[in-house]
């Protein structure tokens, strides 16, 4: 199975960022569908079946806090040839988590990424030059209180995401709180 650990975006996110897409950029090649923006923690590769049961025991472990994001940049990567949307400020909680995240894929011994973590929304994945320079830059906030393991499958229609599980993040609420916000479950 090829997984890796990411962010959920919620419907409403997902529609934000696609109607900004809609409105600042001109049609170009390997347009990421809306239901697979995400974004991504740690990516795994292929996991074989006997480790997946280490890697959701670890990941049990994890006590990671829950974090905000606002999405206000745009990135083009030549290499992947990904055009992709980002905030400009990473919350010390993410860095902590996709840090936990990676450290768990290295402890399995899975093959790690070499290279520094930046959070992002890939838009285009076959953006073969630099994308002209937008209208206006997104500004699109999220909160994030659960991260996922995401499996990636692929399809006809191409590749689509499934969540096979969820952690919470702790967002520092009482209970109290929570009941008060309707976070409980
Ligand atoms: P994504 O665009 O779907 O998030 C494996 O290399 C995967 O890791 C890529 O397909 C990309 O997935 C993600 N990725 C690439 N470069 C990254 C980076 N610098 N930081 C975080 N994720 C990255």
């Amino acid at each position: 199975m090829r997984l890796f650990f990411g962010l959920e975006l919620t419907p409403s996110v997902k529609l934000s960022i696609e109607k900004w897409r809609e409105i600042n950029l001109p049609p170009l090649a390997g347009p990421v569908p809306a239901a697979n923006f995400h974004i991504t923690l740690a990516f795994l590769g292929t996991v074989p079946v006997h480790q997946q049961e280490a890697l959701l025991a670890q990941a049990d472990r994890l006590t990671n806090q829950a974090f905000n994001l606002t999405i206000d940049q745009m990135g083009y990567w030549p290499r992947p040839r990904t055009l992709w949307i980002g905030p400009s400020v990473v919350p010390v909680a993410l860095n902590n988590l996709a840090g936990n995240l990676s450290a768990i894929a290295g402890r399995l011994g899975l093959p790690g990424e070499n290279r520094d973590y930046v959070p992002h929304i890939s838009l285009y994945r076959k953006q073969a030059s630099n994308p002209p320079v937008c209208l206006m830059q997104p500004d699109i906030s999220a909160s994030f209180e659960q991260f996922c393991l995401f499996e990636s499958r692929p399809g006809r229609q191409g590749v689509q995401y499934h969540v096979l599980a969820r952690w919470p993040l702790d967002s520092g609420l009482s209970i109290r709180e929570k009941l008060a916000r309707g976070k409980l479950d």
